[in-house]
């Protein structure tokens, strides 16, 4: 009994391990310690003989890396070994070398492990670090991208990591096509057959490629394009570890995705791509696109107006270029035409009585600020269930009063151009000084989002949000009366370089710590729960003690007390702050102003626009160059140069860590304002680490994105309009 108990010790512990004294032979296999992988000899069919490595747990049995596809051994003998010179190497009778890990290295005592991840890894025998690996199979990828694995470059030791097609279903051989990441423009995935594009996923937008709406809404695996000094790459993992996942390219040039299923045991595809089904945008054969012509797409689709406008004064010399984008940019402006249109006629069809709100029972009520993209339609009801007036609860002033008060609204009273309109100054007669906005005539949408924004602000009471004073609404003129800010916006400070002097560290933090009151009370503290979705330094007025107050509330939205998260299909808001989730999908939630007020943050510590650099040399992005310091350890030299020495080092850098921490990729991982606001007020509470923020724009993508320098004060360019891909 007892030797039958060693015996099945002897065969059930497979080492995972492959030793200079211990020779893999043609019936041995490695497993790994988990018993996840295997390695060993396999005949795909055709009679030769290849080192791989496949499922232990799976049948029929997938091979997930073959190490000699190109040498197999044609005898049926062989060893995989460690030879002298400390590398791995496959063997014959003979003595031939059929494939080996070929590395130059000084270390002669080294050991192969087969890890629970398939990676198999050569090390030194006894090092501390048992992550020291001399060689990995992850670096020489086959046809199968798993997770943990990363395609792209290692930056350090310059490899370049593809997936390459078997030539067929037998034959692992060097097939003819290459699945690689390509960073000439914005990173992608991209299938070639030999050098032409066979298939390309679309752009990598934070969150997923662009091209592949597959990945969206996948919960058990998180995809993640890295970039750092070290290494560009693309990579996943799962979030759940019982869960099996593989990506792999095809011998006919097909990715597909495979997902294990235990009930029934087999390989579910996913997803597959190019697939048949082509009305995909990126999802196309292309023999000669290059980055150039992607990079007007990815304007086009998602970049904004300002940014194509840019782009074409960059390329001024290029006719080519410019047509198409000229052209790109007619064919924005008659979309944007025509979507106005529709909203107009969604707006009439949601007043007329049949469509009338009163008609929906309660359970409609959640819904009744969301019936029309990015505007609150008038509602008897609030989500108490409260009777509320329909009435604006507001002073009216006539048109004729506010004529007087701002001079005949005079340029000389002109305090600056928002959203929709002009601002005025002017002086009611009592003496009492008020800021007027006009709303232009020529925006129909602009009386939706004036009276939005007059229902809104009218309940919300908060010392740092801009306080109404009244309204005007007669036929041809739309107006809204605020308190006067003497000290205008955030931005009239900050970017400019001799006021934003008299922005000391005690002064900007004072104004981070305003916005964050202000913006908590919105999410949280209000009656409602409320997304402001355009947090930029503009929509932060100062009034004489410096105090910020956010104003601006024409696209906010109102979300029922349980609700979370909502789709628009018109996006807007300021390219620069928008997170990457509102931007590419249109989704939004109070993590999107998060990530506003993140990049705000960052601002007002750096002085610096998130778009554009004033710093001409520089390429990077803010939240980029943010990152880097941080990663290099130097988050200090973010900090504006106006604000001198006299700061307090500690509060400087617990401000850069909240802000990396608001503007983190996953919406999910970025802390609410409640947090932010103990994070700030607190100097003892420990903060996590934060991640990867979201839009790293790679070096040398930046010239071609930055923005005009006027555009945040004109109206329509700090409109960006999109529609998404069809859903
Ligand atoms: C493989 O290793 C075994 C055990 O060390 C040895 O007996 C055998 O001759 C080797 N075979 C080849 C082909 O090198
Ligand atoms: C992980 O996946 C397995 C298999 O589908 C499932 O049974 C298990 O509940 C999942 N675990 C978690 C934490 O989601
Ligand atoms: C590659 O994948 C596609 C899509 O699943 C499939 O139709 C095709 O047969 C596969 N090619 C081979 C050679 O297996």
């Amino acid at each position: 009994m007892f030797i039958f108990f060693l015996f099945y010790l002897f065969l059930s512990e497979a080492s995972d391990t492959l030793t200079s004294l211990q020779p893999l032979t043609i019936n041995q296999t490695l497993v790994s310690n988990g018993e996840v992988f295997e390695l060993g000899f396999f005949d795909p069919g055709n009679n030769n003989l290849y080192i791989g490595i496949w499922y232990k747990q799976i049948q029929p049995i997938t091979y997930v890396w073959v190490a000699n596809r190109d040498t197999p051994i044609t005898s049926s003998s062989g060893n995989l070994t460690i030879v002298d010179n400390g590398n791995i190497a496959l063997v014959n009778q003979t003595g031939s070398v059929f494939w080996s890990s070929n590395q130059s290295t000084t270390v002669v005592k080294t050991v192969a492990q087969l890890l629970d991840n398939g990676n198999f890894v050569l090390r030194p025998e006894n090092d501390e670090n048992p992550e020291n690996y001399i060689w990995q199979s992850f670096d020489y990828p086959t046809d199968t991208l798993l997770p943990e694995m990363k395609l792209g470059w290692d930056r350090k030791s310059g490899i370049n990591r593809f997936l390459r097609s078997w030539k067929t279903n037998d034959d692992p051989a060097t097939g003819d096509y290459a699945f690689k990441l390509d960073i000439r423009g914005f990173p992608e995935l991209v299938t070639f057959i030999n050098e032409t594009i066979h298939w390309r996923t679309g752009p990598w937008n934070g969150i997923r490629f662009s091209g592949v709406p597959q990945m969206k809404g996948v919960d058990f695996m998180r995809f993640e394009l890295q970039e750092n000094s070290d290494e560009i790459s693309y990579s996943y993992e799962m979030l759940n570890s019982s869960l099996y996942s593989r990506l792999v390219i095809n011998s006919s040039g097909v990715n597909q995705r495979f997902v294990w299923y235990e009930q029934p045991k087999y390989w579910n595809e996913f997803w597959s791509f190019p697939d048949d089904d082509s009305c995909d945008k990126f999802g196309y054969a292309g023999s000669e696109d290059g980055g150039q012509d992607l990079y007007v797409r990815v304007a086009a689709s998602y970049l904004g107006q300002s940014q194509i406008t840019e782009s074409s004064k960059n390329r001024s010399g290029n006719g080519n270029q410019v047509g198409r984008v000229v052209g790109i940019s007619v064919g924005a402006c008659v979309l944007l035409i025509l979507l106005m249109i529709l909203v107009y006629f969604k707006m009439k069809r949601a007043k007329s009585p049949e469509n009338s709100m009163d008609r929906e029972g309660p359970q409609g009520r959640t819904d009744d600020f969301l019936v029309n993209n990015g505007v609150i339609i008038p509602s008897r009801r609030d989500y108490h269930g409260e009777t509320t007036m329909d009435e604006l609860e507001l002073p009216l002033f006539d048109f004729a009063t506010l004529a007087i008060a701002t001079n005949n609204f005079s340029d000389r009273n002109k305090l600056g151009q928002g959203g929709f309109g002009c601002v005025y100054k002017g002086i009611l007669t009592e003496g009492e000084v008020v800021a007027v906005k006009r709303l232009s005539r020529v925006c129909e949408q602009g009386i939706e989002e004036l009276k939005n924004e007059v229902r809104l602000i009218a309940k919300l009471q908060h010392r740092n949000l801009v306080r109404v004073i009244g309204c005007c609404i007669e036929v041809e003129e739309k107006l809204l009366i605020y308190e006067f800010m003497e000290n205008k916006s955030l931005d009239t400070f900050l970017f400019e370089k001799e006021k934003s002097m008299k922005l000391n560290w005690k002064i900007r933090l004072e104004i981070i710590r305003g916005i964050a009151r202000g913006l908590l009370y919105l999410h949280q503290d209000s009656r409602f729960k409320i997304i402001h979705r355009d947090m930029k330094a503009s929509n932060i007025l100062l009034d004489k003690e410096m105090n910020p107050k956010i104003s601006d509330f024409g696209i906010a939205r109102i979300f029922g007390s349980d609700q979370t998260e909502a789709e628009t299909k018109i996006v807007v808001g300021t390219y620069g702050y928008m997170s990457p989730e509102y931007m590419m999908n249109g989704y939004f939630s109070t993590n999107s102003d998060v990530f506003s007020f993140g990049v705000l943050l960052l601002e007002i510590v750096s002085g610096k626009r998130n778009r554009g650099s004033s710093n001409t040399n520089s390429q990077l992005n803010l939240l980029s160059q943010a990152w880097k310091l941080w990663n290099e350890g130097n988050p200090l030299k973010l900090l504006d140069e106006s604000i001198g020495t006299k700061y307090s080092e500690n509060e400087v850098l617990r401000c850069i860590q909240i802000g990396l921490l608001c503007v983190e990729e996953q919406p999910e991982g970025r802390p609410t304002m409640s947090k932010v606001m103990l994070l700030l007020s607190s100097e003892t509470v420990r903060m996590p680490r934060p991640k990867h923020p979201g839009f790293f724009i790679s070096k040398g993508h930046l010239e071609t994105v930055t923005p005009s320098k006027q555009d945040d004060s004109m109206t329509m360019n700090q409109i960006t309009l999109t529609i998404l891909d069809g859903r």
